[in-house]
């Protein structure tokens, strides 16, 4: 699970039929340790109210700004200050139109004016009014600003108009937010981070493949990990998981589609961490039609695929890190792996333990590094491993 203690989200929740979709994300922010403190103009009480987000954050909603009696006056400017990202979510085209304009009459526009806090703004609504020109050129005139816009998808909205309008999951509101996060206070900021995940398929035919049980998880948690502290980060991947928000997505089946696009993106990258499951062996040659079932049975010629990290060991100003997967003589192993590719780091897990089986969330791994360090781990989830192994790379690329 990521972690968001010590950030200050502020969450404007405007009227749209999508805020109860807000409720959600309040929760999910807070769940991840983040102060939600939410905002609303009248419109959107009449969709949901100030208590529902009183219950899941623990905190004291804002509407009126003329309510002197809760203090809302001098609240906004000192959540605004506090602010580490101002989420706001759903966003109207009339609230759109009021950040455009820097109007501040209710609670979320004011509070938006008022704060120095990066802006994600979620839109929601009719299809018609999204695509109307006064519209775009408002969400043109944020983005100028340097405001993040997510969504609108396409999609059924409540409405019934098919089209853009829909507001964005909030998985992806909540990837935003870590994203905008990491931008403002990540100690990954400047740092340009390949990582590769997931395992690879080598064609058989056109319906069948050679393969293996990496499920992308851990190289995921790595790409998102260093997301949230700020890296600029490429994911090449073999795995089919949801794309991660404000991550460079470059989707490969092949281990030589693999070696490409990792060899391309690492050009002018920092550091590449490698924790895709590469296939060994590929089909000598893929059949060009699907191949037919004979009572004789088939004998597949496999050659070895192209060590994709043992070539990148060429570019020394590179921060490597490589896993191994092991099933016995775990360390020893790793070592040789280490020293074989030429890595800075090698991160070891027992594919044998309990715990660490292949498409978990927890992981239990022996990091391994060039001046013959050893650090074991606990079974922790992926996202909290990828965090340490995250630490050690902030190290050497400080270095
Ligand atoms: N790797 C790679 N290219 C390959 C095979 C592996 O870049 N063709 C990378 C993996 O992404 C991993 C590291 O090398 O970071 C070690 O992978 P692993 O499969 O454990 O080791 P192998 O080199 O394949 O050795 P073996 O299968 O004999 O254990």
């Amino acid at each position: 699970m990521y972690n968001l203690s010590d950030r200050s989200v502020v969450l404007g929740v405007t009227g749209s039929i999508a805020a109860y979709k807000a409720a959600d994300l309040a929760s999910k922010l807070t769940q991840a340790g983040a102060l939600v403190d939410v905002v609303m103009t009248d419109a959107a009480t009449r969709f949901i109210t100030p208590l529902t987000f009183y219950s899941l954050t623990g905190r004291q909603a804002h509407v009126d700004m003329f309510d002197t009696a809760s203090g809302a006056a001098e609240v906004h400017v000192e959540l605004a200050r506090r602010a580490d990202v101002l989420a706001i979510v759903p966003a109207t085209a009339t609230t759109i139109a009021r950040l455009a304009l820097g109007l501040a009459d209710d609670m979320v526009s004011l509070t938006a004016l008022a704060t120095k806090a990066p802006i994600v703004v979620c839109p929601a609504m009719d299809s018609q009014m999204w695509e109307h020109e006064a519209t775009q050129t408002h969400v043109d005139t944020l983005k100028r600003r340097g405001v993040l816009v997510v969504g609108p998808e396409v999609g059924r909205p409540a409405s019934g108009h098919v089209g853009a309008g829909r507001l964005a999951e909030p998985d992806t509101i909540v990837g935003a937010v870590r994203y905008l996060v990491g931008k403002s206070k990540g100690d990954l900021l400047g740092w340009k981070i390949v990582v590769s995940a997931g395992g690879t398929r080598e064609p058989i035919d056109p319906v069948r493949y050679v393969g293996n049980y990496s499920s992308g998880k851990m190289g995921y948690a790595v790409a998102e990990a260093a997301r949230d502290r700020g890296a600029e980060v490429t994911l090449v991947s073999a795995a089919s998981l949801p794309a991660p928000f404000g991550v460079n997505l470059v989707l490969v089946q092949r281990a030589e589609e693999m070696r490409e696009a990792v060899a391309r993106e690492c050009e002018g990258a920092d550091g590449l961490v490698m924790a895709a499951a590469v296939a060994d062996y590929q089909p000598a040659a893929a059949a060009g039609h699907k191949m037919k079932r004979t009572k004789a049975g088939v004998t597949l010629e496999l050659v070895a695929t192209p060590d994709i990290l043992a070539e990148v060991a060429k570019a020394d100003r590179l921060v490597r890190v490589g896993f191994a997967a092991e099933s016995q003589d775990l360390v020893v192993n790793a070592r040789e792996k280490l020293r074989a590719k030429g890595l800075h780091l090698i991160v070891a897990n027992d594919i044998t333990a309990a715990g660490s089986v292949f498409g978990s969330d927890m992981n239990q791994v022996v990091v391994l590094d060039r001046d013959g360090g050893q650090e074991e781990l606990p079974l922790l989830p992926k996202y909290e491993v990828a965090r340490r192994i995250l630490d050690r790379v902030a190290a050497l690329l400080a270095k």
